[in-house]
């Protein structure tokens, strides 16, 4: 059984800290407990489209308010509470280990750090869970989650049943994955398998790392520890960005876009000081750097802004209201387009 609730406060589901309510909550702390759910072919909720909720941190509540009242989202969400860390099997390189959907991914990159398991370290103080890691492909300082995944199960909510995506399935790609297109809204995702290694492989190519690690005089390679780099990423995150529980945010909101080489020489011409870096395809450009030439970093309207050290992070102050941050995004596209002639398109899950 499974207790559905009713307009149920988002507030303390989403870290962009917007106040909007869900017609019917439900959390999710085992499998099981879906297959009575989807069971319930009678019941008021029964044919209303579904929100997961994983730990809310990549999540805008856009819809527009009627007049002053609070927004009510007429849908099911969805709380993924399943725990559990599970070693499968393991020899001395590596461990083979799968994690709950709703277990805390800055959590496991912790224990897998305590543990001596390497290939997530990079990935310390990302917000959310390890379900909602697999979506948009998680990654920071030179690293995604895609290097360690090896499966991802999930309840399909037509059939009923469980399916496994291997890597391969989950068509990664930057900030992306089949869950976020072919398969979206069809699968609930109950774990994630991933292979993490005993043998650390260092990834330090991102310049702020080195420098991090240079000043707690942690540079040299023999010694380095796992600990070390991800408390170094920690101390990087903290410096530029903004922590959740003090002021509402959900990290990146634009992604990086990807242009041309043709795009990116024109540009270039123009704009010689164009921070980007060559891809398969083209240049990815930083967007916190079009969004700072746009004239936009640390601006403020009303209750939103973009946050005063990193332009791409898009802030409530307090009280804004979700719609309010979605028009103000929109300026920003506008305003770099304008400039740039380049579309940002969102990072964050919009929902309107
Ligand atoms: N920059 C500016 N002005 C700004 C912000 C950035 O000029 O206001 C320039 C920086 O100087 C730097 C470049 O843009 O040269 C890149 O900035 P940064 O290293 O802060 O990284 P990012 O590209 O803005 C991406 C991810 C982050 C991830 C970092 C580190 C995306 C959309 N974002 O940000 O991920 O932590 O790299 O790897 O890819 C997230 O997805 O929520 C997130 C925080």
């Amino acid at each position: 059984m499974v207790e559905i609730q009713e307009n149920v406060s988002l507030l303390p589901y989403n870290t962009f800290q917007i106040e909007a309510k869900a017609r019917y909550f439900a959390e999710i702390n085992r499998k099981e407990e879906l297959f009575w759910l989807f069971a319930q072919k009678e019941a008021a909720y029964s044919t209303l489209p579904l929100v997961v909720l994983g730990g809310g941190s990549n999540l805008l509540l856009a819809k527009k308010a009627q007049a002053n009242e609070t927004v009510v989202y007429p849908n099911l969400f969805l709380k993924m509470n399943i725990l559990g860390k599970e070693i499968l099997t393991q020899d001395e390189d590596s461990v083979l280990v799968r994690v709950g959907a709703g277990e805390n991914w800055h959590h496991f990159v912790e224990f897998a750090v305590e543990q001596g398991w390497a290939g997530i370290e990079n990935l310390a103080l990302i917000y959310g869970t390890v379900g909602a890691a697999p979506l948009q492909n998680i990654g920071a300082y030179g690293v995604e989650i895609k290097e360690t995944l090896v499966e991802v199960e999930a309840f399909e909510i037509e059939s009923q049943k469980v399916k496994c995506f291997s890597n391969q399935d989950c068509q990664f790609g930057y900030r992306d994955s089949i869950f976020k297109r072919e398969a979206k809204g069809k699968y609930l995702i109950l774990s994630v398998v991933f292979r993490l290694h005993k043998k650390p492989n260092f990834r330090l190519e991102y310049g702020a790392i080195q420098e991090e690690l240079k000043k707690e005089n942690q540079s040299d390679p023999d010694s380095l520890t796992l600990k070390a780099v991800s408390q170094a990423v920690m101390r990087i995150r903290n410096s530029k960005l903004p922590n959740p529980a003090e002021i509402g945010n959900g990290g990146s909101f634009f992604k990086n876009p990807e242009i041309s080489q043709e795009v990116f020489q024109k540009i270039i011409k123009k704009f010689p000081d164009l921070v980007s870096y060559p891809t398969e395809n083209g240049r990815k450009v930083a967007a916190g750097w079009l969004i700072e030439q746009a004239g936009w970093k640390g601006k403020r309207v009303g209750q939103v802004g973009t946050y005063p050290k990193q332009a791409l992070i898009l802030v409530n102050w307090g009280g804004a209201k979700g719609a309010d941050i979605w028009e103000f995004a929109t300026q920003i596209q506008k305003a770099v387009f304008e400039k740039f002639e380049i579309w940002l398109e969102p990072e964050i899950n919009v929902l309107t």
